[in-house]
């Protein structure tokens, strides 16, 4: 039976469901407040070095009745006391997006509820309004600019409201994330290459190595010369002395993170000043790196940024932002119907 539920109360109880890629996870929000927030990550992947798409999909299917059971009952509720549920549409793997979507509209159709599809990436950035319990809590006002970096975007986004967001420059070619990943892996050094080669970048000397940085219009980003260039100097380094890699991987480590970082800062810079925003906040899975988060709090205290940087549990996929995020379209008075489909890709 369909329960009449006004989905404009500030008190909505949400369920948020996120299975984009290899973190099933669930999570439960009051209004801002989050209850609970579980995430299952899939280390099946480890040992192929990057996500296998046909065992993300089965993973999924596997960790969603208990991940979701687990959020419910750590936020001390029941199943009677949601009121809507918040679904990642996409982008991700088709696959994974598929569990989630399936499970969503089974689980909204037995209670009676709405469900509200959410875009992956607008819930990175809305990841800011999450309020934790007794924490004192402070969010971007709009218009705000996010720096959105994981393996898979780079983007500065003009965040004019919860529902209305703009990318104002993007890559060209590689992610940040990517370019972590990749230059890591040549050197041999595991995946996700991205938190070793910050692990190591802090005991190595940013300015041993001059790599490219790229010539590129208004906000746009590319980090594929870059790539190229590091290849280019451990290939011929490496006929010198086979030892190089191995010798150096500290050097080479904190090289490469200060060349992301000077190059994601630059633009962001660019776009602060030209757009008049002081407001900046950063999301997605790079915003874990150390470095970065010290260039923000550089960026504030010498430019007068106020800077919004994510708690390290929401830079990784989970599914209170996309809680998060559902509940500022359910108040904006959207539900998804029931013949929805994931996507693949989505963009803003
Ligand atoms: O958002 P995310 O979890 O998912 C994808 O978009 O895939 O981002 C994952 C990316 C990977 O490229 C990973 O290497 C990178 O974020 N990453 C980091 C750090 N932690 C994760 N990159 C640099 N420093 C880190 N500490």
């Amino acid at each position: 039976m369909k329960k009449n539920i006004d989905t404009r109360r500030d008190d909505l109880v949400v369920l948020g469901i996120e299975s984009s890629c290899d973190d099933t996870s669930a999570a439960v929000l009051r209004g801002h407040t989050l209850l609970s927030n579980v995430i299952a990550s899939q280390a099946v992947h480890t040992a192929y070095g990057g996500v296998v798409p046909e065992l993300a999909s089965r993973a999924h299917e596997q960790n969603i009745v208990p991940v979701v059971s687990e959020a419910v009952s750590r936020a001390g509720l029941t199943l009677k006391d949601i009121d809507a549920i918040a679904f990642t549409r996409g982008p991700g793997l088709l696959g994974s997006l598929l569990v989630g979507v399936n499970y969503t509209k089974g689980l909204a159709l037995s209670l009676g509820i709405p469900m509200v599809e959410v875009n992956h990436l607008h819930a990175h950035v809305l990841a800011h309004f999450i309020q934790e319990e007794g924490e004192a809590h402070d969010e971007p006002d709009f218009p705000f600019l996010c720096l959105l970096v994981s393996g898979g975007n780079s983007q500065i986004i003009l965040v004019k409201s919860p529902e209305e967001m703009q990318i104002i420059g993007q890559t060209i070619d590689d992610a940040a994330g990517e370019a972590f990943d990749k230059c890591a892996k040549v050197m041999g050094l595991g995946y996700p290459g991205g938190p070793i080669v910050n692990r190591l970048a802090n005991e190595g000397d940013s300015k041993a190595f001059a790599f490219a940085r790229p010539n590129v219009a208004g906000y746009d980003y590319s980090f594929s010369g870059l790539k190229t260039s590091f290849l280019y100097t451990l290939r011929d380094e490496l006929e010198k002395n086979p030892n190089f890699v191995e010798e150096r991987k500290a050097d080479l480590c904190a090289s490469l993170q200060a060349t992301v970082i000077e190059i994601l800062m630059k633009k962001l810079r660019l776009a602060t000043k030209e757009l008049g925003i002081k407001q900046v906040a950063l999301a997605g899975g790079v915003s874990a790196n150390t470095g970065l988060r010290a260039a923000f709090e550089d960026h504030a205290r010498r430019y007068g940024w106020k800077i919004f940087i994510p708690k390290f549990a929401y830079t990784t996929d989970n599914a209170a932002m996309v809680a998060m995020t559902g509940y500022f379209s359910l108040k904006a008075g959207r539900t998804t119907a029931m013949d929805a489909v994931p996507f693949a890709r989505v963009t803003m």
